[in-house]
């Protein structure tokens, strides 16, 4: 497993896929070991470094559902995951995220929301019904360079998905029944707990 998780790093840094932040790794992991989730939705699979991640760190009976817009990436994905001891417990599906998500069904105790960032509030708001009662969301890149709390206006280009983010710090902070950690390593990760009512 770890010879392939090497050997993923060398691929996505190669073929220029954003894979998790090396500096938000440990976090990440930590928080999977902690949780030790069952059955997990990931937005954005990219090549499964992160599905595998998961798979190596949750419950011994973890089932994973994954979704990539990228049909070449969700291909690759599936030949990664198909080499890895996991292969019978992650599912790729290829489409946009906001699409699939109306068709899933079944509960999860926790997500991993690495999709369009500027679709995050979306996806929350999509995933709601679909949560068990204890479940964690993790949400990656919420700071995004900074600009998400910064005072300082950020470029043109970043201002929709800066405001989307913070938006849905907001909604996640404002919803009933979740308690949220902002977390600074990598790009910023917010941490959901649903507590159970
Ligand atoms: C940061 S990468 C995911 C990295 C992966 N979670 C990991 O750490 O190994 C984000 C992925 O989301 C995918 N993506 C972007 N927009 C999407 C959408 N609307 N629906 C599903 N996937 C999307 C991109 O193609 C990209 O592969």
């Amino acid at each position: 497993m770890e010879a392939l998780l090497r050997e993923m790093e060398s691929y996505a840094q190669e073929n220029h896929v954003p894979i998790i932040n090396e500096g938000a790794r440990d976090a990440f992991c930590r928080i999977v070991c902690e949780e030790r989730p069952h059955r997990v939705l990931e937005l954005g699979t990219a090549i499964g470094y992160s599905a595998l991640l998961m798979a190596g760190k949750g419950a011994e009976d973890i089932e994973i559902v994954s979704l990539e817009l990228n049909e070449a990436r969700a291909a690759k994905a599936r030949e990664f995951i198909r080499r890895s001891s996991y292969k019978d417990r992650i599912q790729v599906l290829s489409g946009d995220a906001a699409e699939l998500l109306g068709s899933l069904h079944g509960s999860f105790d926790f997500v991993f929301m690495d999709a369009a960032k500027g679709q995050y509030p979306r996806y929350f708001r999509q995933i709601l019904p679909l949560l068990e009662k204890r479940a964690v969301i993790l949400a990656d890149n919420v700071l995004f360079r900074g600009y998400v709390l910064s005072k300082e206006r950020p470029p043109r280009r970043f201002r929709t998905i800066a405001k989307r983010l913070r938006e849905y710090i907001r909604v996640v902070q404002d919803t009933p029944g979740f308690t949220t950690e902002i977390l600074q390593e990598g790009d910023g990760l917010a941490v959901s707990r649903r507590n159970g009512t």
